[in-house]
C-alpha cells in the first residue's frame, strides 16, 4: 500500500537530476549557483529551460544579462554544487572564494565553468513566472563537450560520472554496470 499525502510542503519525489552550475556576466557582475530544475524543452530550434527563484541573486544577473550557461559537473565536483548552491552571490563572490576556473564562451559573453564535463551556452528566448520560480527558456547556441559523449550527445556509460542530486544536500552517480541499450523487439 502506498502513503497517500495531500498536505503538499515540499515534493522532492522526482530527484534525481543531474547538477547544472548556471549563470552569467552582467557587465563586472559575475555570479553561479547551483540547479537542479532544468529540462530541455525542444530539439529544433534547441531550447533549454531552467527555473531560478527570483530571490536568487543569479536570478538578477541572468535578467540582466539575457543569456546564460548551465555547466554540468560529475560526481567528484559535489562540493562545488554545495558551495554554489548553498551560498549567495550576494555576499560572497562566490568565483573567487571557490576557486572556480571559468573560461570564455564561443558565442555570448558569459563564460563557461571549466571543470563541467557539458555546458551549454544560451539566449534568453523567454522568461514565464510558475508559482515560486520562473522559467528562463534558453536557445542553446554552443556546446562545450568532453570527451564521453556519442555523436548524438549521448553519456557513454562509465566515462563520465554525472552527479544526481537526490534533494536535502544528498548526492548520488550512476552505476555504469547497469547500462543497457534496449529496442522494443
Ligand atoms: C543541488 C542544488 C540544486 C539547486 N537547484 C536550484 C534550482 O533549480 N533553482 C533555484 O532557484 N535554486 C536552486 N538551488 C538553490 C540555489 O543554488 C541557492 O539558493 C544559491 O545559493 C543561490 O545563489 P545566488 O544567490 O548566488 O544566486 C539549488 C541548490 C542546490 C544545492
Amino acid at each position: 500500500m502506498k502513503k497517500i499525502i495531500t498536505k503538499i510542503k515540499k515534493f522532492q519525489h522526482f530527484y534525481p537530476y543531474t547538477v547544472a552550475i548556471v549563470g552569467a556576466q552582467a557587465g563586472k557582475r559575475l555570479n553561479y549557483m547551483a540547479c537542479a530544475w532544468h529540462t530541455a524543452l525542444s530539439f529544433e530550434p534547441p531550447l533549454f529551460g531552467i527555473l531560478i527563484s527570483k530571490k536568487r541573486y543569479t536570478y538578477q544577473i541572468i535578467s540582466e544579462a539575457r543569456e546564460f550557461t548551465a555547466n554540468f559537473i560529475s560526481f567528484d565536483k559535489v562540493k562545488l554544487s554545495a558551495q554554489m548552491g548553498r551560498v549567495s552571490g550576494s555576499d560572497t563572490d562566490k568565483i573567487k572564494e571557490f576557486e572556480v576556473k571559468l573560461s570564455p564562451s564561443k558565442i555570448i559573453k558569459s563564460p563557461v565553468v571549466e571543470e563541467a564535463y557539458v555546458c551549454f551556452e544560451c539566449r534568453v528566448a523567454d522568461v514565464r513566472a510558475y508559482g515560486d520560480h520562473d522559467l528562463f527558456v534558453g536557445e542553446v547556441l554552443a556546446i562545450h563537450e568532453e570527451e564521453g559523449f556519442s555523436p548524438e550527445g549521448v553519456l557513454e556509460g562509465g566515462k563520465i560520472q554525472p552527479l544526481l542530486y537526490l534533494g536535502s544536500d544528498f548526492y548520488i552517480t550512476i552505476n555504469p554496470d547497469t547500462l543497457k541499450h534496449v529496442l522494443p523487439d
